[in-house]
């Protein structure tokens, strides 16, 4: 195992004076020493073994600014998964996301730092229920959600995330499709399209705690606010939102308002980190911080990252079988991405 002793947190601290410079406006000076030694060996061990540390948007700063290579919504991370030319994938977020990693990647080395980050709509459905759907809709397309295990995508014959789900479940040209397995994601997918969409009862834990009625008293007393949300969360809470996309289309949405606008008040209803990550990129905006924690996003941190370059654990198999039949499901969402976008 190739070990790299922490250096000492002032010399690190001299050595990663610009990347904190990235993260000044979200990370106090004063917890920097903590972070900076962290920073500097995964960046040196990240170059040892030709490794790429892949971020989701809901990594903490610390990881998001200042080791990851690629960051990005669950599609981003998945295309670029697949252009990368690195040995070895730490994949920060969950497990999913690294599963999905390394369909499209067979032949490399795929690590997350905690094998427990899961997630609760991953764990809402399995490929036995997969089974039962098709039996009760013979001939209806199975659309799933990227947020599934590898054994789920196996039974679909399409993944979609939040960014794509609309346009794909249309370009199948379909009258009907099984969609899985947040039933809040179908609900507003079945609100943009003819298509009959059947849904789960999936549900995402952090984003089923918001209301309607939270938003109707953000925005109380503060008339200029903007929502944003996810499409995870409940049908009366995208009712009262301004935009709802996915976490690459809401930072994308923050970007416009940033150019536009001297210094606009934002609501993100989605996962906490979001807030911190996107007022790195565009520091006059001022986010309202309601904070629901993913505690699988949260798994992650800088040791871990560490541990997992240095002992190259944990490392993400798929059993052959399942992994053949689950790629082509991620693959034909990255066909239809890409022609969508052309
Ligand atoms: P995005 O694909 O929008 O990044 O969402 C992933 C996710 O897990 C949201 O909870
Ligand atoms: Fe899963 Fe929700 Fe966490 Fe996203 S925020 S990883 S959907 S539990």
């Amino acid at each position: 195992m190739s070990v790299i002793e922490l250096p000492a947190p002032e010399r690190a601290v001299a050595e990663t004076r610009e990347i904190f410079e990235r993260v000044e406006n979200v990370i106090p000076r004063i917890e920097w020493p903590l972070h900076a030694p962290y920073v500097a060996a995964i960046n040196a061990l990240k170059k040892e073994r030709n490794a790429v540390i892949l971020a989701h948007n809901y990594q903490v700063p610390e990881i998001f600014y200042t080791v990851a290579d690629i960051v990005g919504d669950s599609l981003a991370l998945a295309m670029k998964a697949k252009q990368t030319t690195a040995d070895t994938i730490v994949l920060c977020g969950v497990h999913f996301m690294a599963e999905t990693a390394k369909l499209v990647n067979p032949e490399k080395t795929v690590l997350v730092p905690d094998l427990r980050a899961g997630c609760s709509l991953a764990e809402s459905i399995t490929a036995a229920d997969v089974a039962l759907l098709r039996e009760r809709y013979p001939g209806t397309p199975v659309v799933s959600y990227v947020n599934t295990s590898a054994e789920v995508k196996a039974e679909s014959d399409v993944c979609v995330t939040s960014g794509n789900a609309v346009e794909i479940v249309e370009a199948l040209r379909v009258p009907r499709v099984i969609f899985l397995p947040d039933e809040y994601l179908a609900k507003y997918v079945a609100s943009k399209t003819d298509v009959q969409i059947v849904a789960w009862k999936g549900h995402c834990e952090v984003h089923e705690r918001f209301s309607g009625r939270d938003v109707a008293r953000f925005r109380d007393g503060d008339p200029s606010l903007i929502v944003l949300a996810h499409p995870e969360c409940p049908p009366d809470v995208l009712a009262e939102a301004d935009f709802v996309g996915s976490t690459h289309g809401m930072t994308e949405y923050v970007g416009t308002l940033a150019s536009e606008q001297r210094a606009p008040r934002v609501l993100m209803l989605t996962e906490c980190s979001m807030a911190d990550n996107v007022a790195g990129r565009y520091r006059n905006v001022q986010f309202v911080r309601p904070c629901n924690l993913c505690p699988h996003m949260k798994r992650n941190t800088l040791p871990k990252v560490l541990h997992s370059l240095q002992a190259m654990e944990y490392e993400v198999t798929i059993a052959p079988g399942v992994a053949e039949r689950a790629r082509l499901a991620v693959e034909r969402m990255l066909d239809y991405s890409t022609r969508l976008r052309d």
